[in-house]
């Protein structure tokens, strides 16, 4: 035992004042995750346990803790769509978080425009400066290390679909650092941007 160093075991708590793990596996980016019903009902919900896992094809993924609105659909339809999160829109991706009945569009509710998809039958996020149109690939139910179900669901999907403003291809290239990315920290309530200040380049050892 190291006393510089503070070691739990999360089965058995954390001993701090608040958890320390999303604090730390971050920021996150944010899974803006828009979906519809089969009948055509529209949902909206941001998601950070939300990455990208594969190049070609490639597929992104988002977690549901506990069977939610967004998980349904997709299990319906099998299509979702990721809009990105950037700072004019955060107030408005934190409105579509609220824990609202399947029949309440958390488009309206945080009085977001929709924009028709190409490939999917869920919109975009029409402000959103990219969105991805996704087909569901997996939706694989986690479990833990002694195999035990747990209620959370991970979504996996490949992208069909691509949509980027071209304000942020400077001379073709995406430029992450000035599209003002809205990322997940801890707590109940941090957030993280980037800046072009923020950057730093390292190439792989050849
Ligand atoms: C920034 C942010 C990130 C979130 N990340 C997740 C997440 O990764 N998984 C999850 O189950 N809920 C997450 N939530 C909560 C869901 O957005 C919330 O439960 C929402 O009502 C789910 O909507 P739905 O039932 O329409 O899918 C997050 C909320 C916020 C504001």
């Amino acid at each position: 035992m190291n006393d510089s160093m503070h070691f739990y075991q999360p089965a058995q708590g954390h001993g701090l004042p608040h958890d320390p793990f999303n604090a730390i596996v971050g920021p996150r980016p944010i899974g803006w995750i828009s979906t519809q019903n089969a009948q055509g009902q529209l949902n909206l919900a941001p998601y950070s346990f939300f990455n990208a896992f594969n190049y070609t094809p490639p597929i992104i993924g988002f977690c549901s803790v506990g069977a939610k609105d967004s998980l349904r659909n997709v299990q319906e339809t099998g299509e979702f769509v990721w809009n990105l999160v950037t700072v004019p829109l955060a107030e408005k991706m934190n409105l579509s978080c609220a824990a609202v009945p399947p029949e309440i569009n958390e488009f309206e509710l945080a009085g977001l425009e929709t924009a028709a998809s190409i490939c999917v039958k869920p919109p975009r996020v029409a402000l959103s400066q990219v969105a991805f149109e996704c087909r569901v690939s997996q939706i694989v139910q986690l479990q833990s290390a002694n195999g035990l179900a747990v209620p959370s669901w991970l979504v996996l999907g490949e992208v069909v679909g691509v949509h980027i403003q071209r304000a942020l291809l400077k001379n073709g290239v995406y430029d992450t650092a000035s599209a003002q990315h809205v990322l997940r920290g801890g707590g109940p309530g941090d957030y993280f941007t980037v800046t072009p200040e923020n950057l730093f380049t390292m190439l792989r050892p050849r």
